[in-house]
C-alpha cells in the first residue's frame, strides 16, 4: 500500500469510528489532548466484549489463574525496583528551531534505516553523518533518553518521598500480590495472575489514532513456572495468543511473529516474541510474549526485604518462580478487529461499507425493526420480539429511523450481524420475521418462535 492509501484507509477508519459513535478525540470541545482518546457507546460495548472474551479465555475457563485489580498508583519504590525509574525511557530529539520533539528511533525509519537494537550515541551519530532533519526540514539537537511514566505527587506535600508514578504497565500490580496470593489462595505451580486495566506512557510522539496513546489498557498475564518449566509454557501460551486472534475474528494472514534479537531485548526479558499486525499504517506490534525469568520477583524481593520465594511441597525444596508474561493491549486489539472488519463492497448495485465483526466481538448482535413506523400494530409486535431477544442475547436495539435500506445501511457500518424485520405478514399470516444477513444480505423469513435458536453467536 503507498502512503497515500495508508492515510486514507486511516482517515476511514477515524471518520467511521466518530460518525457512528465508537471513539472521539480526547477533551475534543477544547482542542483535544494528544495521546488520548474518548469511546463512545459502541466503542465502549466493543471493548467490553474484547475484555470480556478475553477473561473467560485466560481466567474463568483454566483452573490456574487468578485475577487481581491493584491500584495504578504504587509505592515509588515498585518503580525503582522494576528498573523502571532507570530505563522506561524514548530516545528523543529536538527540532531546534521549532522546539517539537521527535522519537530518533522513528526519524531513522522514516529514512529507510532500521533502528532496532541500536543505543542513543549510534543514533546520534547517525543522524548527524547522515544530516538528517526534522519533519520540518530543521536541524535536529543531541538524541537523549526521555523517561516515558508520568510523574506525580501524593498528598500535599511536594518532595521527593511523596513521589509516585501512573503505571506503565499492570504487570508490577501482579509481581507485588505474589505473596498475597500464595497466603490465602496456597496455590501450586504453575499458575497465573491476570490483571485488565489502565496504563499510562508519556510517549513522545502518540500516533496512528489508537496505536500510540499516552492513556492505554492491557490485559496481561504473569504466569509463574519452576526454572526448567519455562519454555514448555512459553509454547503454551504461544499457541493460546494464536488461538486468541482467531477467536475475536482477526485474518490469520494478517498476524505475523516476530522472534525480538538479542540486543533488542527489554532488561527484564530472556525472549520475546511479538505478534506483528498488517494495520493500515504498516506492520506493527500488537501483542508481547516474554519470558521475564525471575527478575521482578527477585528485584522487589531483594527491594522490599520481603521474601517472595516458593515451597515446592512435593520437591521440598524453596526457589523464587520464573516468569511467563503474554500482554495484550485492549486499543490495539480494537484498531486491529476494526481495521480487519472494514469492508467496501456493492450490494444490489449500490456501494456499501460494513465492518464485518466476529458477532463475539460485535457491539451489537441483532437490530429489530418495524417496517413503518405509524403502524402501531407493527411497532408494539417489533417490541415485543426485542424485548423478548433482548432477554436472552442482551446486545439488541430497535430502530424504527428513516427507510429500512438506511436502517440496514446504518446496521451495516456498526457491523450488526442481522436486522430482524416486523411487517404485516407477521402479525396477520405466519408469525415469521424477516432475517438479513450482514455479509451476504440475503433475507430469509424464520418463526419467530425459531429466532433464537436460529441467530447462532
Ligand atoms: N508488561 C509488558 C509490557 O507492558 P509492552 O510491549 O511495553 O510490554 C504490552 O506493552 C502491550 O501493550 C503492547 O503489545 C501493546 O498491545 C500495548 N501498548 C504498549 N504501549 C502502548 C501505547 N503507547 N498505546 C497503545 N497500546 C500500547
Amino acid at each position: 500500500m503507498k502512503k497515500e492509501e495508508k492515510n486514507e484507509a486511516m482517515e476511514k477508519l477515524v471518520s467511521l469510528c466518530k460518525r457512528r459513535g465508537f471513539v472521539f478525540q480526547g477533551s475534543e470541545i477544547y482542542g483535544g489532548l494528544a495521546g488520548t482518546w474518548d469511546y463512545g457507546p459502541y466503542g465502549v460495548a466493543l471493548r467490553n466484549n474484547i475484555k470480556n472474551l478475553w477473561w473467560k479465555k485466560f481466567v474463568t475457563d483454566r483452573e490456574d489463574m487468578y485475577g487481581v485489580d491493584a491500584a495504578i498508583l504504587m509505592n515509588q519504590n515498585v518503580w525503582k525496583a522494576s528498573g523502571h525509574v532507570a530505563g522506561f525511557a524514548d530516545p528523543l530529539v529536538d527540532d531546534l528551531k521549532t522546539k517539537k520533539r521527535y522519537r530518533a528511533d522513528h526519524l531513522l525509519e522514516d529514512m529507510g534505516i532500521d533502528p532496532k537494537g541500536m543505543r542513543v550515541q549510534e543514533m546520534d551519530k547517525l543522524i548527524k553523518e547522515k544530516g538528517i532533519k526534522s519533519p520540518d526540514g530543521n536541524p535536529l539537537g543531541e538524541v537523549r533518553q526521555f523517561n516515558m511514566m508520568f510523574k506525580t505527587n501524593v498528598g500535599a506535600t511536594q518532595d521527593e518521598n511523596s513521589v509516585s508514578y501512573l503505571r506503565p504497565e499492570t504487570a508490577q500490580g501482579m509481581f507485588v500480590n505474589f505473596k498475597n496470593i500464595i497466603d490465602t489462595f496456597h496455590p501450586t505451580l504453575p499458575f497465573g495472575l491476570a490483571q485488565v486495566g489502565k496504563a499510562f506512557r508519556n510517549e513522545i510522539a502518540p500516533r496512528d489514532f489508537i496505536f500510540r496513546l499516552r492513556e492505554l489498557e492491557q490485559m496481561e498475564i504473569e504466569y509463574f513456572v519452576s526454572p526448567e518449566g519455562w519454555k514448555e509454557t512459553f509454547e503454551h501460551f504461544r499457541k493460546e495468543m494464536l488461538d486468541w486472534t482467531k477467536e475475536i475474528g482477526l485474518q490469520s494472514g494478517h498476524v505475523h511473529e516476530l522472534e525480538i534479537a538479542p540486543g533488542d531485548l527489554a532488561h527484564y526479558s530472556k525472549r520475546t516474541i511479538d505478534f506483528e499486525f498488517d494495520f493500515p499504517f504498516g506492520k506493527k506490534e500488537l501483542y508481547g510474549l516474554a519470558y521475564r525469568t525471575d527478575f521482578d520477583l527477585k528485584s522487589h524481593s531483594l527491594a522490599s526485604n520481603v521474601d517472595l520465594s516458593y515451597y515446592d511441597e512435593e520437591k521440598k525444596n524453596r526457589f523464587v518462580p520464573h516468569c511467563i508474561e503474554p500482554s495484550f493491549g485492549v486499543d490495539r486489539t480494537f484498531l486491529a478487529i476494526l481495521s480487519d472488519a472494514y469492508t467496501e463492497d456493492t450490494l444490489g448495485d449500490e456501494p456499501r461499507t460494513y465492518l464485518k465483526f466476529a458477532p463475539a466481538v460485535a457491539p451489537v448482535k441483532i437490530a429489530v425493526f418495524p417496517l413503518l413506523k405509524n403502524k402501531p400494530v407493527l411497532v408494539e409486535k417489533a417490541r415485543e420480539v426485542y424485548h423478548m431477544l433482548k432477554k436472552q442475547i442482551g446486545a439488541v436495539e430497535f430502530d424504527d429511523n428513516g427507510n429500512i435500506g438506511k436502517r440496514y445501511r446504518r446496521q451495516d457500518e456498526i457491523g450488526t450481524p442481522y436486522c430482524v424485520t416486523i411487517d404485516f405478514d407477521t402479525v396477520e399470516k405466519d408469525a415469521g420475521v424477516t432475517v438479513r444477513d450482514r455479509d451476504s444480505g440475503k433475507q430469509e423469513r424464520v418463526k419467530i418462535e425459531d429466532l433464537v435458536s436460529y441467530l447462532k453467536f
